[in-house]
């Protein structure tokens, strides 16, 4: 009788340790890996999730396909993950699946882009770029910048290059770009054409726009990766970037911080990737028992350029050169 007593407890005990030991299982369905935002975004993450003593990542790359994303989801459904993180490369097209996420009672954390049917499903925590903000503060530079050089009241052709069609990235920036193009009239929009968040994507789309557009003096691109592309073509087409073109891009990698000490790209309108900081102390949250409102949280973020100084309302720009050194991504 004894023994059968110790032998149970001892079973009880190693079903207790097993248990207090298993590790929280956090799943991720990324996007793909368009841009350095991108990488910077999954490095960033990973590391924060994967540091973290007793959390497990189960991770997914959805190549930029929105089935894959969808199978990813189904799949971490059928894994019983303790965590979702999702962020979708289009912004509707969710609903079932996110629903059955839902019913299947695992938490879910938005991150980056918020699918439009957030206000139908539940989640527990959302972090994003405002993104028609940054669409907003791209315009608003340029119009300002050329007031400060004078041409305020000059006729300037600009050029959009957007982002992903149909992401919220894209259809916000858009929006903003747009709505505050109505507070320059003197920027007359002469192009819009997506370059889908991709260097090589931007370089075609501009070589195409040099061929087919007689002046061009301001690109706004939807990120930097294209902005970059574009300032392949613009030299390659004997134009001096930066001086023949305003050229303003949108995340603030570092490659676009080289570009503007370099003279050749003039803004940059931060879209911070880094989301780790959010994403962990709210899982830990979590898991003590916390909840939180239902509301989309957008990081505070900077906007960077040659100078430095530039009023955009709702923050001033900062000269890249000062703060390079800074720079996290
Ligand atoms: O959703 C954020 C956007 O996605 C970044 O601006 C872009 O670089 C990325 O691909």
């Amino acid at each position: 009788m004894k023994k059968i007593f110790f032998v149970a407890l001892a079973l009880a005990l190693l079903v207790c340790v097993s248990a207090a030991s298993a590790d929280v299982v956090i799943a991720f369905s990324q996007i793909g890996q368009e841009s350095d935002w991108r990488t910077a975004n999954t490095d960033d993450l990973k590391s924060a999730i994967e540091n973290h003593p007793g959390w497990k990542l189960v991770y997914d790359d959805g190549q930029q396909k929105q089935e894959n994303q969808i199978k990813a989801l189904r799949n971490f459904i059928t894994q019983n993950v303790d965590y979702i993180l999702f962020t979708g490369v289009v912004s509707t097209g969710w609903d079932e699946v996110l629903k059955e996420v839902n019913e299947a009672e695992i938490p879910l954390l938005l991150i980056d882009r918020i699918p439009d049917c957030a206000d139908k499903i539940d989640y527990v925590a959302a972090f994003g770029g405002d993104f028609v903000e940054e669409g907003r503060r791209q315009v608003a530079w340029a119009g300002e910048y050329l007031k400060k050089i004078g041409k305020g009241d000059t006729d300037v052709n600009i050029v959009i290059m957007e982002g992903t069609t149909g992401a919220s990235a894209q259809t916000g920036r858009t929006e903003g770009n747009l709505k505050a193009l109505k507070e320059y009239p003197h920027l007359k929009l002469v192009g819009q054409q997506s370059g889908n968040f991709t260097r090589a994507e931007g370089q075609a789309v501009m070589e195409s726009w040099l061929k087919s557009i007689d002046k061009i003096d301001v690109l706004i691109a939807q990120n930097d990766d294209m902005a970059l592309g574009a300032i392949d073509a613009i030299k390659a087409a004997g134009k001096v970037p930066g001086k023949d073109i305003i050229i303003l891009g949108c995340d603030s990698v570092k490659a676009a911080f080289d570009s503007i000490v370099a003279g050749e790209m003039n803004c940059t309108v931060e879209c911070t990737p880094l989301y780790g900081k959010f994403v962990v102390p709210t899982i830990e949250a979590l898991i003590r028992g916390e909840k939180f409102d239902k509301t989309v949280v957008h990081p505070e973020e900077g906007v960077f350029d040659m100078d430095g100084g530039i009023d955009l309302g709702t923050v001033k720009s900062i000269k890249a050169a000062d703060v390079i050194a800074t720079r996290q991504y």
